[in-house]
Order: C-alpha cells, then sequence, then structure tokens
C-alpha cells in the first residue's frame, strides 16, 4: 500500500468510526480544498455525518457557488448557518461595515458575530465535530491531533486531515475528481471571507493572505480553542 492510499484509507477508517460511535457528528466545511476532500469521502460513503457551512455574508461569491457545485455533483444540501441578523445590524451601524480593519477587538467581535456565535449553535446536541485543519497549515497547528478534545464546546473535535500535507489533498482531489473553488486557481491557497482574505505570492506562507494587515499573533477567528485559549495563527514562512 502507497504511503498516500495508507492516508486515505486511515482517514476513511476514522471517518467511519465518528459515523458510528460519535452519532450526531456534524462536519464544519468552510468549502475550501481541504474541506472538499473530506466533503467528498463523507459523501461517497453515504456515511451519517451531517455537512454544514458558516455563511458568514460576507464570503466570496466563488465559495458561495461551491454550495450549487456540491448539490449538482453530490446531490447533497449542504446545512447553511448564518449570523443573527440584528448582531449584524447594530454592528455595522455602530462601527460601520468594514470596521475589522480598525482594531484586532473590532475584527473579533466581526468574527464572533458572523462565525463563531453561529458555530455554537450548528454544534447545539452533537456529540462531535469535524474539521479540514491540518497540522502543516500554520506553526500553530503543529501539536494538532487527529482526535481531540474541545472544552469550548463540551465535545470531541476530529480533524481527520491532521496528517496530510497540502500535495496529498491536491492529489486526492485530481484523482477523484472532486470539485473545487476557482480561488484557488488564483493564489488563494486558504480561503476566508472575502474583506480579510487575499491572494499570496509564490513562496509565501499559505496562510498570508488571511488578516494580511494584522501582526501574526493576532491571527485567530475564534472557531478553535486548544487548552482552553484560542488558537493563535502564526506564520510558518521563513
Ligand atoms: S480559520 O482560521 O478560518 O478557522 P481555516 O480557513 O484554515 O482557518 O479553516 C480551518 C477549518 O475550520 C476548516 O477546515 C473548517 O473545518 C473550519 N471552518 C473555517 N471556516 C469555516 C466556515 N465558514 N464554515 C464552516 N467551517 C469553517
Ligand atoms: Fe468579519 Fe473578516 Fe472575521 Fe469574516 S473574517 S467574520 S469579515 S472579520
Amino acid at each position: 500500500m502507497s504511503d498516500q492510499s495508507k492516508l486515505i484509507a486511515d482517514t476513511r477508517a476514522t471517518l467511519s468510526r465518528i459515523a458510528s460511535e460519535f452519532s450526531p457528528a456534524v462536519f464544519a466545511s468552510s468549502l475550501a480544498a481541504e474541506d472538499m476532500v473530506l466533503t467528498d469521502m463523507i459523501l461517497k460513503s453515504g456515511l451519517d455525518i451531517g455537512i454544514f457551512s458558516l455563511e458568514t455574508g460576507r464570503l466570496h461569491k466563488e465559495t458561495l457557488a461551491m454550495l450549487d457545485k456540491v448539490k449538482q455533483h453530490y446531490g447533497y444540501e449542504i446545512a447553511v448557518y448564518k449570523p443573527q441578523a440584528e448582531a449584524v445590524d447594530a454592528y455595522v451601524a455602530q462601527n460601520g461595515l468594514n470596521a475589522f480593519y480598525d482594531s484586532v477587538e473590532m475584527r473579533k467581535e466581526c468574527c464572533r458575530i458572523r462565525k463563531v456565535e453561529p458555530l455554537g449553535r450548528a454544534l447545539l446536541g452533537k456529540k462531535a465535530w469535524i474539521t479540514g485543519q491540518r497540522r502543516a497549515q500554520a506553526a500553530t497547528r503543529t501539536s494538532l491531533m487527529v482526535e481531540e478534545d474541545d472544552p469550548a464546546h463540551f465535545m470531541t473535535k476530529f480533524n481527520p486531515l491532521a496528517d496530510w500535507s497540502e500535495e496529498d489533498v491536491w492529489t486526492y482531489i485530481r484523482e477523484n475528481g472532486v470539485p473545487y473553488n476557482a480561488l484557488h486557481d488564483q493564489g488563494y491557497p486558504s480561503i476566508g471571507c472575502e474583506p480579510c482574505t487575499r491572494a499570496i505570492q509564490p513562496g509565501e506562507d499559505v496562510r498570508a493572505g488571511r488578516w494580511w494587515w494584522e501582526n501574526p499573533e493576532s491571527k485567530e477567528c475564534g472557531l478553535h480553542v486548544v487548552d482552553g485559549k484560542l488558537i493563535r495563527i502564526k506564520s510558518v514562512a521563513a
């Protein structure tokens, strides 16, 4: 068995175990490449794992188009969680539409309203949740485990692609004809909200285009918590 085949077999086994032992379990998909690998595995195996996406209201049109692409390709409708309209309206009325550029606090508050609160709703009553995080994505993810405790949500959290490299992800996508976000072909290895993500130059850290105006120490969106602390997203570029 090649290394890639073993990686795929191990990941499939993890997903099957989650479906059988951690029901109800859900998968949080940002609709980016890693998450499309997991979507493909879950849907092609018919696993009992619900897939949802946090539709922040500020996603690129190419990311939103993935919802339709998944429906066409797999006949599956991804559940969409949106922020509370009143909270967004109050933030925008008080601070302006793009106040996240003004300070780290303003940025975190926007992420809290548009991502963290809806995530809490999506995880209500669940026994486990799944993410597409990989260890190689950032210095802060180097100790990422496939299975970990999520004290913030009082449940188990799985990162089935923890051991995968970026190349493993793209090999899987190519070999299995998996649909993917068109932005990946335009210099965006990592994709978040439209105003907070930009294309990177060759050689730059894959997450360099996320919240690029902030000090690396403050780059945290609040979705992922480790040891009671928010993960700090640091650049791994030399
Ligand atoms: S993050 O800083 O935005 O969390 P990244 O884009 O690397 O980092 O996403 C890591 C994982 O968080 C994704 O694989 C996915 O599981 C989850 N995630 C991020 N954004 C969303 C979203 N909008 N909807 C659902 N899940 C998301
Ligand atoms: Fe708001 Fe940017 Fe966070 Fe999206 S990534 S929720 S637009 S601050």
